[in-house]
């Protein structure tokens, strides 16, 4: 609240000495299972010179972490403030998944509308129904391809310069100048192998002006060799691998370039010098033991968030631990609004447990925990999970552990997977720094000290002399999932009876 007054009183200031108020807008980046393919985050291999442009006027953060390493519900989490298991976007949104957020929730987008505030969403959207989620300028996979306005970096920047000028349009005839908010969803660089093959498996060949796959006038692709590729830890150092990986750099320099034209647009607007710019990921990249996964390799983010008031930390590393779920909060807060009271599906009133990232651009704060919640990703794939991770140590419970972990269409097809599967099958040396058998069956605590094990190897929940360590973020784990409503809160081993007081009540089944 402290806050919120201060920017309050900050931009009544601002009123006096600018002599006009001028209005404070949003640029939201969002890449699509993006992860660390960036000179920004050391990675000299990819040249990714618009992102490094834009870190030069942020806070890097080093520990921004996603709370659900899927899609639709990361992005439905990005634009509610609330978890996957409270806004009910389970898993994915598309087809036959057909997850939606519940009807009650109150999103950004409807709390930013309502308060007068233009609001636009251009790329992938992926989330419902469309009343919680209402943009009022939209151009996404509801009403055209998500190749052109997800991939084609030419058709985002005359997307992107339409909703300037519609913005502009509005404020000469109304004399009124209203802020905005506008959602820039990249496609860019998630696999296509399973969709559209014909454009390679990253659709990295997209645009490139090959015969057949079309120019993307403004987009110089930027390639690069197999044995010139930096494999993670979590990835398998093979040929099939290194080359997949080849083909992802492509697609960053795509969403590298097509970043710059969204940048070079808000500039010519004359919008640079009023904009909150925020970008980030859905969730870990498209690779075994990243996307779906709460392992750090599933959840980690590249997260920059660059205010043009706030110069004092430009291009200064932050090591606070920040959420998705921070985004929100920290829109709300950039605005000057409150979150308003309502509840959704027990009685106790909706509270954002996110918090807003502004003070973080005055001086290094000492926030050291998140916390992570998926569900599902695909219909099929029921494998929930809880995480908190707290200074050194993750915790992860794995509710249904007795499960084989599920594995999604297009990272299946994949390169990378087809060839773990094969080399598995037939005896041959992965070089995966786990096996598939320890991958499919998990413990179900699996407590982690980064410090010392930053591949997450060691489980250390049933060492005694972490066994302290282990109940207190067990007990912290819990206390979150009841402030956030979570239906799996007594799971596995008892029954959530939730209508008068709600409490868990025993199962017998030797959990
Ligand atoms: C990049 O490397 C430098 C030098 O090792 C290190 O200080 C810095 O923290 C790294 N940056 C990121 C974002 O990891
Ligand atoms: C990308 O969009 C531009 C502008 O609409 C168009 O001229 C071009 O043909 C598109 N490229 C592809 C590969 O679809
Ligand atoms: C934004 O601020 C910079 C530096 O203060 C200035 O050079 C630039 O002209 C400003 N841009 C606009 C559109 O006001
Ligand atoms: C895996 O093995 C199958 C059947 O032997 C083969 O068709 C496929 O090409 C192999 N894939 C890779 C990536 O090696």
């Amino acid at each position: 609240m402290a806050f919120v007054f201060a920017w309050t009183l900050l931009c009544l200031l601002l009123c006096f000495d600018v002599g006009g108020c001028r209005s404070r807008n949003v640029l939201l980046i969002i890449a699509d299972d993006g992860g660390f393919e960036t000179d920004v985050y050391n990675n000299t291999v990819v040249q990714t010179p618009h992102l490094r442009a834009l870190s030069k006027r942020s806070l890097i953060f080093k520990n921004a972490f996603t709370s659900v390493s899927s899609c639709s519900p990361s992005r439905s989490t990005i634009l509610t403030g609330l978890p996957q298991h409270q806004n009910g976007m389970y898993g994915l949104h598309q087809g036959v998944h057909h997850f939606n957020s519940f009807d009650g929730v109150q999103s950004l987008p409807l709390l930013l509308k309502r308060a007068n505030i233009h609001t636009g969403i251009i790329g992938k959207k992926h989330v419902g129904p469309g009343p919680v989620y209402p943009f009022d300028f939209a151009y996404t996979e509801e009403t055209n391809s998500v190749l052109q306005v997800g991939r084609n970096i030419t058709k985002i920047k005359l997307l992107v310069r339409k909703f300037f000028q519609s913005h502009k349009e509005e404020r000469s005839e109304t004399k009124e100048e209203r802020p905005f908010f506008l959602y820039v969803a990249f496609h860019d660089p998630h696999r296509c192998g399973h969709s559209q093959p014909q454009y390679g498996v990253f659709c990295e060949k997209f645009g490139n002006g090959e015969s057949g796959m079309g120019r993307i006038p403004d987009w110089e692709p930027k390639y690069y060799s197999p044995d010139q590729v930096k494999v993670p830890y979590f990835i398998p150092d093979t040929p099939a691998a290194r080359a997949d990986i080849a083909a992802q750099y492509t697609t960053v320099s795509r969403l590298d370039q097509g970043i710059g034209l969204v940048l070079e647009e808000l500039r010519k607007a004359g919008f640079e010098n009023d904009t909150l710019v925020i970008y980030s990921s859905d969730n870990g990249i498209p690779f075994p033991n990243g996307r779906t996964n709460l392992y750090g390799s599933g959840v980690k983010e590249p997260m920059l968030l660059s205010s043009p008031e706030h110069q004092q930390r430009w291009g200064k590393l932050s090591q606070a631990y920040v959420s998705l779920l921070d985004i929100t909060p920290t829109i709300l807060d950039w605005f000057s609004l409150p979150y308003p009271s309502y509840s959704l599906s027990m009685s106790q009133p909706v509270e954002l447990t996110g918090r807003s990232l502004l003070p973080a651009l005055i001086s290094e704060p000492s926030w050291d925990t998140v916390f992570s919640s998926q569900s599902l990703h695909e219909v099929t794939m029921f494998y929930p999970m809880r995480s908190i991770h707290k200074g050194p140590y993750r915790l992860l419970h794995n509710l249904h552990y007795r499960m084989p972990f599920p594995i999604d269409q297009d990272f299946y097809i994949s390169p990378t997977f087809q060839d773990l599967l094969n080399r598995t099958q037939s005896g041959r040396p992965t070089g995966w720094f786990k096996t598939l058998n320890e991958y499919y069956y998990r413990q179900r605590w699996e407590l982690f000290d980064v410090r010392t094990d930053p591949m997450e190897k060691v489980n250390l929940a049933g060492d005694l002399d972490y066994s302290e360590v282990l109940e207190s973020l067990k007990d912290l784990l819990l206390k979150w999932q009841w402030r956030t409503e979570d239906p799996w809160v007594c799971e596995p081993d008892a029954v959530l009876e939730a209508k008068l007081e709600p409490e868990c009540r025993p199962l017998y089944n030797g959990l």
